[in-house]
C-alpha cells in the first residue's frame, strides 16, 4: 500500500449533543442533571466536544453552571426574526446572550408540530449569519423497499441549505436521525444499523458535495440520532463513522450519557 493509501483519514472533532426536549420538570432538577455532567467531564482533557440543549427557560441558569463552555450550551430550536411580535418565540441574540453557542434547527418533533422546509431554511441561515453553529436535523418517517427515504432526506437537506454561502458551511452540522428510531423518551428505541448511518451519511456528504464543491463537505460534521445509548454508541460511531450523536432519552441519564461521550472519545483517539 502507498503511504497516500495509509493515511489515516482525518476525521472531525467529534460532537456530542444532548437534547433534553421538555424535561426535567424543575431549574433544581436541570442543575443537578448538569452539574453531574459537567463535573464527571470535568475531570478529563476531552477530544469531544459535549453540548447540551436544555428547554430554553433554564438556560441562563445552566451559562453560569460552566463559565469555561467545557459542557457548551445549545438551543432546542429558533424564530428566524431578530425582535418583534411574535409571542412565544425567542430570537438568535436572546440564545446568544446566554451563552449559546449551537441551534438545533428542524428537528422532527418541531416539524410534525407544523415547522415547514422553509422555515428551517430561513432559520439556518439566520443561526449561520448570527456567526452560530446550526445542528439540522433531517430523517425519513420511514424506511421503504423501493428507497424512497432518501429523497425524503435529500428533499429535506437541499431545502435546507438554499442559499447558504460556502463560507459559513464550517459552522453547519447535519443531524441524521430517522424519526423511526427516536424512541418515547427513554432512549431505547429501535436503532439505525451502523451501516445504514454509515451508508446515509455517505450519501448526505454527496448531496452537499453536489452543492458545495467536494472540498467544503470535508468541513460538515453529520452526526447520527435515533435510540443512541451505552449499548449501540460504539459501533454506530466505529463502524457507522459519523462525527457524533444527537442523544435525547439516555442524555436525561447522566451515566448514559457519560458512557456514550468515553466510548466517542475513545474511538476519536484510535
Ligand atoms: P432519542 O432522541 O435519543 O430519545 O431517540 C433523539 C432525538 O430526538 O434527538
Amino acid at each position: 500500500m502507498s503511504k497516500k493509501q495509509t493515511k489515516k483519514l482525518k476525521r472531525h472533532t467529534p460532537l456530542v449533543v444532548g437534547n433534553w426536549k421538555m424535561n426535567p420538570e424543575s431549574i433544581g432538577e436541570a442543575k443537578k442533571l448538569f452539574l453531574e455532567i459537567r463535573k464527571s467531564i470535568s475531570r478529563k482533557t476531552l477530544q469531544t466536544y459535549v453540548a447540551i440543549a436544555p428547554p430554553a427557560v433554564f438556560l441562563s441558569e445552566l451559562e453560569r453552571l460552566s463559565p469555561s463552555q467545557r459542557v457548551k450550551l445549545a438551543a432546542q430550536d429558533v424564530f428566524h426574526e431578530k425582535t418583534g411580535p411574535y409571542t412565544g418565540e425567542m430570537s438568535l441574540s436572546m440564545f446568544k446572550s446566554v451563552g449559546v453557542s449551537s441551534v438545533i434547527v428542524g428537528h422532527s418533533e418541531r416539524r410534525a408540530l407544523g415547522d415547514t422546509d422553509e422555515d428551517i431554511q430561513k432559520s439556518v441561515e439566520a443561526v449561520l449569519k448570527a456567526n452560530l453553529t446550526a445542528i439540522v436535523c433531517v430523517g425519513e418517517k420511514i424506511r421503504d423497499a423501493q428507497g424512497h427515504y432518501f429523497t425524503v432526506v435529500e428533499t429535506q437537506v437541499l431545502s435546507a441549505i438554499k442559499g447558504l454561502s460556502k463560507s459559513k458551511v464550517s459552522q453547519l452540522i447535519i443531524a441524521y436521525e430517522p424519526i423511526w428510531a427516536i424512541s418515547k423518551g427513554d432512549g431505547k428505541g429501535k436503532t439505525a444499523t451502523p451501516e445504514d448511518a454509515h451508508e446515509m451519511k455517505l450519501f448526505i456528504q454527496k448531496i452537499l458535495a453536489d452543492f458545495f464543491g467536494r472540498k467544503t463537505v470535508d468541513k460538515i460534521r453529520i452526526l447520527y440520532g435515533g435510540s443512541v445509548n451505552s449499548q449501540n454508541a460504539e459501533e454506530l460511531f466505529a463502524v457507522g463513522q459519523v462525527d457524533g450523536f444527537l442523544v435525547g432519552g439516555a442524555s436525561l441519564k447522566p451515566k448514559e450519557f457519560i458512557s456514550i461521550i468515553n466510548t466517542v472519545e475513545t474511538y476519536a483517539n484510535t
